[in-house]
């Protein structure tokens, strides 16, 4: 089965660019589409009602793009959306969740940390899965701030270091061995957040698993590209400087209000 047709990728920014990465890699014959919707950023902060909206009016644009699979490339709109999203559309959805499973499974001193949006934190999907846990202390951390700094270009500033050291040290003092990075701009934040955490804390964050499902709904449902014409397509409906150089210049961003 060969479906030329592009993988399609939304997030409330530039963050899911951190998943689209590890798809691109893994999957480099592949078409893809990738929706920042900067202007609506940070979904962190919205209702759930305002996240489903959003994610429908993303879900329909790259739909009427031709996409083959979408890629929820944001951890808050599928622990608020996917259910919905799953519900009204044929198309196959993969969701992007907190990677709270490895961690609690590796983790020597029961004790583990995680950082996301005010958005996943409270959601049920969330919720439930911290509840399967009951016997690991999980720490969690609203990344208040962090997103709109690095959707500013601010990532390296000052600023974001002052902010992470008041989100971990606490983790630190509580003697957590992971840290889950529970939102798809995070990985950004990993030289930053090295220069904070002991060396024996260790990170993780969900994009090579979302990446390898992407693999796996290609094989068994939605078939892969076998062109010659591998397209990749960026859109935004802000400026596209910041989306451009995290993508290390190397691409055309498409400016669009969408
Ligand atoms: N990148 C998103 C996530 O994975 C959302 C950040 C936001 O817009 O608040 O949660």
């Amino acid at each position: 089965m060969t479906n030329n047709n592009p993988i399609g990728l939304f997030d409330s920014g530039i963050g899911g660019t951190s998943i689209w990465t590890k798809i691109h890699e893994l999957l480099p014959n592949e078409s893809t589409i990738y929706l920042a919707d900067s202007k609506n950023a940070p979904y962190g902060q919205k209702s759930k009602e305002e996240i489903i909206e959003l994610s429908i009016k993303n879900t329909e644009y790259l739909l009427n793009h031709n996409s083959k699979l979408i890629v929820v490339a944001c951890n808050t709109a599928t622990t608020n959306a996917i259910k919905v999203l799953r519900a009204k559309y044929d198309t196959p959805f993969i969701g992007i969740e907190p990677a709270i499973k490895p961690a609690v499974n590796n983790s020597k001193t029961q004790i583990i940390g995680i950082l996301a949006t005010k958005g996943t934190l409270n959601s049920e999907l969330f919720n439930k899965a911290v509840e399967l846990y009951q016997d690991t202390t999980i720490i969690e951390q609203i990344g208040h701030g962090l997103v709109q700094l690095i959707e500013n270009g601010d990532t390296n500033s000052t600023e974001m270091f002052e902010l992470l050291k008041s989100y971990l040290n606490p983790m630190i003092e509580a003697n957590i061995d992971y840290l889950v990075l529970g939102c798809s701009h995070y990985p950004y934040l990993i030289p930053q957040i090295k220069k904070i955490l002991p060396p024996h804390i260790k990170i993780i964050d969900s994009g090579e698993a979302v990446a390898k499902q992407t693999q796996n709904i290609l094989n068994e449902k939605v078939g892969f590209s076998n062109s010659k014409n591998v397209s990749t397509q960026f859109y935004t409906n802000t400026d596209s400087k910041v989306l451009s150089e995290i993508l290390n210049n190397k691409y055309t961003i498409q400016q669009k209000d969408f």
